[in-house]
């Protein structure tokens, strides 16, 4: 029977926490508990959520995905606890840890998650950062072996802000062996120092395209994903940033140029008629919605295996 292993990483700050081996066994061990084939009960564990920023989908699947392990969940919300009051982390971490099990935490800075491992004696998920969202990357990497078993001669091609969304399915693709393109506007491309690393465990540039072309990068792609073009804490950008993006709208001329089996991705939320229209969004294409789901599956496998 298939057994969560215990991950050689204590915390999941960044999809290079993990080995290409502990991706594949979470995305495994993701399968099992969606096919109800896995039953595994860490009673009493508590999970902690500190989220600076708002969130649906990750916030609702840690909890869900903790209760089904057997274990519960605390909400903490900054701005009524001591955290929105300029409580250093270093305290906060100290003290937290040692009521719960295991920390995901959403915030700007990778810094100041990094700062919260430095000082929990407990594992710390990235819940999102402004660098990465790498649960969000293992929910889209799942969603595509649904779809084409294998991740050999899958092209996924991003369209939009290079920023957390697409650092992380870059590092993530990089592990797995999947040809990831990036279409942005100049001076939106991806993190350079993830960029050097995904190239450096390729170790083949063709395995990684960043251009400002979206009608090329989607030439026979396999998926078509994209992100809001304001992130959260961008909020005062939006107006530049919709100029800015107008190329660069996923619509239905554009996926006419992909593949013809090729499916659609949004980490989602969408906003409609901007990164997405309507008619791709909701087409038989669109896979959004799976993927949605797929956050809660690779999320218990996650916490199994840091609990293990
Ligand atoms: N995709 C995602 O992280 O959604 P939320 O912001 O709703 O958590
Ligand atoms: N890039 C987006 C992702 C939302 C899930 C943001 O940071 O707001």
């Amino acid at each position: 029977m298939l057994k969560p292993i215990k991950l050689a990483n204590k915390n999941f700050l960044s999809s290079l926490d993990s080995s290409r081996e502990e991706l594949l066994h979470i995305l495994e061990i993701a399968k099992n508990f969606k096919n109800k084939d896995l039953n595994i009960e860490p009673k009493d564990k508590v999970l902690g959520l500190i989220f600076d920023k708002s969130s649906t989908r990750t916030r609702v699947s840690f909890q869900v995905a903790m209760s089904r392990l057997g274990g519960t969940t605390v909400d903490l919300n900054p701005t009524t606890s001591q955290i929105g009051r300029g409580e250093p982390i270093r305290d906060t971490a100290r003290v937290l840890s040692r009521y719960c099990d295991v920390l995901a935490i959403r915030t700007f800075k990778q810094s100041d998650l990094e700062e919260y491992a430095k000082w929990s004696s407990k594992p710390v998920i990235n819940a999102l950062t402004d660098l990465e969202h790498p649960c969000q990357a293992m929910a889209d990497f799942m969603t595509i072996k649904e779809e084409f078993a294998d991740f050999k001669n899958v092209v996924l091609t991003f369209i939009g802000d290079g920023n957390n969304v697409a650092n992380s399915l870059i590092l993530c693709g990089a592990l797995l062996g999947v040809e990831v393109r990036i279409a942005c506007p100049k001076g939106y491309e991806p993190n350079p120092l993830v960029i050097k690393k995904a190239y450096e465990i390729h170790n083949n540039k063709n395995f990684l395209k960043i251009s400002n072309e979206p009608d090329t990068a989607v030439l026979g792609a396999n998926v078509l994903y994209t992100d809001v073009w304001s992130s959260m804490g961008e909020e005062n950008q939006k107006e530049k940033k919709e100029k800015d993006f107008n190329r660069f709208t996923i619509d239905s001329n554009l996926v006419k140029k992909a593949d013809k089996n090729a499916i659609i991705l949004h980490c989602l939320p969408a906003y409609r008629n901007k990164e997405i229209t309507e008619e791709v969004l909701e087409s038989k294409k669109s896979r959004i919605f799976e993927q949605a789901e797929n956050r809660m599956h690779v999320q218990q496998a996650l916490l199994s295996c840091l609990l293990a």
